[in-house]
């Protein structure tokens, strides 16, 4: 017989990512409907531990749809890394007569998610990240609105460096996946773009890119460089160095992080909290929900973990077809 869940708590954890708002919401407001009440355990695995929470009823999450960032506040905890700090995290649980935990997060989220679900506290993970690199699902909450503000900054630098004729080097975020930096440079028309995931070479990936621009007929060019990959200081000095001209740089950095989440993030993040709770109810706790090939489902989280999401490197194909190698509009 399924212990029937009463209570179950809600948690940010990791990077926060614009929507991570609307799966809390939609967790409150789906348990509500289920009869279940709702904790928000503030600041991660961190508020676990030491029993930082907040009854949230459906008021609660009223009014924060739109908002970036996280009502429940977000912190990394090394504490839980260690079985005493998931001993503690187990006795608040135990303390606040919670059934289940919805954990919305990145895959640092998720292994201390598999940790705790085998000390007998059933988990289900919320997958959020603007890195977009989270192996079992196609999409995370808040890579759509990050690539949407990286995007509007960048169209913003385009109109003046193509002024004055200028080369723009521009460092997004993406310590360890390049998902963002191309999904933008794209999007923008960049002249190069560079990922953690491609071994650097300056004079292919940039120098020559740059000369093959110029013969193409521009005189501005847009670099685009996942800060995994390398500095955006150092990449516009070997600029410098090779061809003489003075790039400009900008490293976007964290507002890449906020803002109101975009329709596509507000309505996946609804629809995985929405599941994310109907998941205890199914007996499909101790996964993950995700999207496989447009479709929400749930995976057992030790086999999500396992799996790995590779960068559509064929796309690098697509970004110099249709980008570089064509004439600039007359
Ligand atoms: O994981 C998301 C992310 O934004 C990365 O792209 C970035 O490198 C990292 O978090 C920054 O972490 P912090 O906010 O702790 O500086």
């Amino acid at each position: 017989m399924e212990k029937k869940i009463d209570r179950i708590g809600v948690l940010t954890s990791g990077g926060d990512a614009p929507g991570m708002n609307a799966a809390v919401r939609a967790v409150v407001r789906t348990a509500q409907s289920m009869g279940i009440e709702c904790i928000g355990i503030r600041r991660g695995w961190h508020g676990l531990i030491s029993g930082d929470f907040e009854v949230l009823k459906p008021g609660s999450v009223s009014h924060i749809l739109t908002r970036g960032g996280t009502i429940l506040y977000t912190a990394r905890s090394e504490e839980f890394k260690t079985k005493e700090g998931r001993k503690k995290a187990v006795a608040t649980c135990k303390m606040l007569g919670i059934d289940g935990i919805v954990a919305i997060g990145g895959d640092g989220t998720f292994r201390g998610a598999l940790e705790l679900s085998r000390m007998g506290i059933p988990v289900v993970g919320v997958p959020a990240t603007i890195d977009n690199d989270i192996g079992c699902t196609n999409y995370s909450i808040g890579f759509d609105t990050a690539c949407n503000t990286a995007i509007d900054c960048i169209d913003k630098l385009r109109d003046t460096m193509q002024s004055h004729e200028r080369c723009s080097v521009i460092e997004v975020m993406g310590r360890d996946a390049g998902f963002l930096a191309l999904y933008v440079g794209i999007a923008v028309g960049a002249t190069a773009v560079l990922v953690p995931e491609k071994k650097l070479n300056i004079e292919e990936d940039v120098i020559e890119k740059i000369r093959d621009s110029r013969i193409a007929g521009n005189t501005h060019f847009m670099i685009v460089v996942a800060e995994g990959a390398g500095k955006a200081y150092d990449i516009a000095a070997a600029i410098r160095d090779e061809i003489g001209i003075d790039p400009r740089v900008t490293v976007l950095g964290h507002i890449q992080r906020g803002g109101s989440p975009s329709a596509r993030d507000r309505e996946t993040a609804t629809r995985m909290g929405y599941y994310a709770v109907k998941a205890f109810a199914e007996e499909k706790e101790n996964t993950v929900i995700c999207i496989q090939n447009g479709a929400i489902t749930a995976i057992p989280i030790e086999e999500a973990l396992k799996m790995k999401r590779s960068l559509q490197m064929d796309r690098y194909e697509i970004l110099e077809t249709v980008g570089i190698k064509a004439f600039p509009e007359d």
